[in-house]
């Protein structure tokens, strides 16, 4: 074959008729509407991050300056740099309602060989993202058992080191404690090692199983999560603002002003996931109107909460006592309210369940529709009898989120997630500027504003933010560049020839 062959075949297009035909031809039930859309985004957004990493983003670490108060510019400008993006999805989604999100519209504007690297990426966001979250569930799963440490058994509560952490994660414990690795886990054979985040394996297989029995029903287990943890995030709000100091404002913009911008890059993470409802497309009732509704009213009730939630928490603890592990439960002990801080804990752990639940639920969306375009063996989408889901995909979806979660921890994985994010933020402003060139006539029930300045500004900013990230964070970038070499190598020596394959019927046909 030449080289040219090869050439067009890698940039062969799949026109939108023919995907929207065969979205609609799908198996998946189409019962989603623009409440159950915005429960999931609210229940893929809301989670590590503002429960977790906003201690970090406040207070500064070793290697980088804290927001302070000024955590609240920092949202609102990790918020702007969502917002185009959040704007594109809203355009595309609404144009092309098909699963696998970034993917599918990639495969529409940019051809099979884009299309299936953005796929690959995508599984970054999902499932290597879900590794962070089921990191961060371990630890409030540990502090809600020692909230019970008085009527639990001693070995539940304080089971042992090496059924907690990953191994990478034990590794660095070990050396901050001054402690011999060998002393702490134990070893298979004598030469492996063994330390699993049992916490984490666990949520995600139970999870597992709650998807293979329907979308209808994840759904209205998240809904419940996604309830409880508002209500918490609320309650912190209202009960927090009557004893908040003002003078704890103040200073309110930290010493290094470098802070806002590096507290804006950790606090994006708390943004990542309004994309998820995107993923859904095939199985929403009312796809046009609904999805830009969902997406955009996500990203601006979450915009809301967390500048509210910023300033409560500033409010009620001075910037250098804030807790990096558990800032909002801890702000609640911090003002005597113990008990309050528990019911924190609960919230945090639903939060972030629901997060899991959308994240592998998006996973299998997107797997799903990679393999219906034959870049991934067909056995691989068969779809459940008795309760119509893709069900072998959702097994290996969480299964690919056990095995990487045994090589990686919470820091590489929110960063390769990071990396993924930012890459399908750029390629969808791209898709948007290059549809309004290619098929200017197409309707569109939602539109970008400002176009071309709106999607150009998204592509700048996320692309900056990749600059930076991938100069700043060595291991991840290694991490992240070993990916993608795995995915052009699955192309290259599956894919590729599978979609040859394809297309060969339709040649003889033509004959
Ligand atoms: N935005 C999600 C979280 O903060 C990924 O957990």
């Amino acid at each position: 074959m030449s080289i040219k062959q090869i050439c067009r075949n890698i940039f062969k297009k799949r026109s939108m008729d023919e995907l929207i035909a065969t979205s609609k031809r799908s198996d998946l039930k189409k019962t989603l509407n623009v409440f159950d859309l915005i429960v999931i985004g609210i229940g893929a957004v809301v989670g590590t991050g503002i429960f977790t990493i906003i201690g970090t983003a406040i207070t500064g670490s070793a290697e980088s300056a804290g927001a302070g108060p000024a955590i609240v510019i920092s949202m609102v400008l990790a918020a702007i740099a969502c917002v185009f993006s959040a704007l594109c999805y809203s355009e595309i989604a609404a144009m092309i309602p098909v699963a696998g999100s970034a993917y599918t519209y990639t495969y529409a504007t940019m051809g099979e060989f884009m299309a299936w690297m953005v796929g690959w990426i995508l599984m970054l966001e999902y499932a290597i993202g879900n590794i962070t979250v089921a990191s961060a569930w371990t630890g409030y799963f540990i502090q809600f058992l020692k909230g019970f440490k008085h009527c639990l058994p001693d070995f539940v509560v304080n089971f042992p080191l090496w059924l907690r952490y990953d191994y990478r994660t034990m590794n660095s414990l070990c050396d901050a404690q001054g402690w011999d690795l060998h002393d702490k886990i134990p070893y298979l054979f004598g030469h492996i090692p063994v330390a699993i985040n049992l916490p984490a394996v666990a949520i995600v297989l139970i999870l597992t199983v709650l998807l293979v029995r329907g979308v209808k029903e994840s759904t209205r287990v998240a809904s419940i999560m996604v309830g409880v943890n508002m209500f918490m995030i609320l309650s912190f709000v209202i009960v927090g603002a009557f004893y908040v100091k003002p003078e704890n404002w103040t200073p309110f913009f930290p010493a290094d002003p470098s802070g806002v911008i590096m507290g804006a890059f950790l606090i994006f993470f708390a943004y990542i996931g309004f994309d998820a409802i995107s993923t859904t497309a095939e199985e929403t009732a009312n796809p046009q109107r609904d999805l830009p509704i969902a997406i955009l009213g996500t990203l601006v009730i979450c915009t809301i909460l967390y500048v509210s939630v910023a300033l409560v928490l500033t409010g009620l603890v001075p910037v250098g006592n804030i807790d990096v592990q558990a800032p909002i439960a801890h702000a609640m002990s911090y003002i005597g309210k113990d008990w309050f801080a528990g019911l924190i804990s609960v919230g945090a752990l639903c939060a972030l369940t629901s997060v899991l639940l959308i994240y592998q639920l998006g996973t299998t969306r997107i797997l799903y529709a990679i393999s219906r375009d034959r870049f991934l063996p067909k056995s691989w989408r068969l779809i459940h009898r008795k309760y119509r889901t893709p069900h072998v995909m959702t097994w290996i979806s969480g299964l690919i989120v056990i095995l990487c979660g045994l090589f990686m921890d919470l820091n590489i994985s929110a960063a390769l997630c990071n990396f993924g994010t930012f890459t399908s933020f750029v390629i969808i402003c791209l898709a948007v500027l290059i549809l309004r060139k290619t098929a200017p006539d197409r309707h569109r029930p939602f539109k970008v504003p400002l176009c071309p300045w709106f999607p150009i500004a998204g592509i700048l900013i996320c692309g900056v933010l990749i600059v930076y990230s991938l100069n700043t964070l060595k291991t991840s970038s290694l991490y992240f560049l070993l990916w993608l070499i795995i995915g052009f190598l699955i192309y290259a020596l599956y894919g590729y020839h599978q979609k040859r394959l394809e297309e060969q019927p339709r040649k003889i046909l033509k004959k």
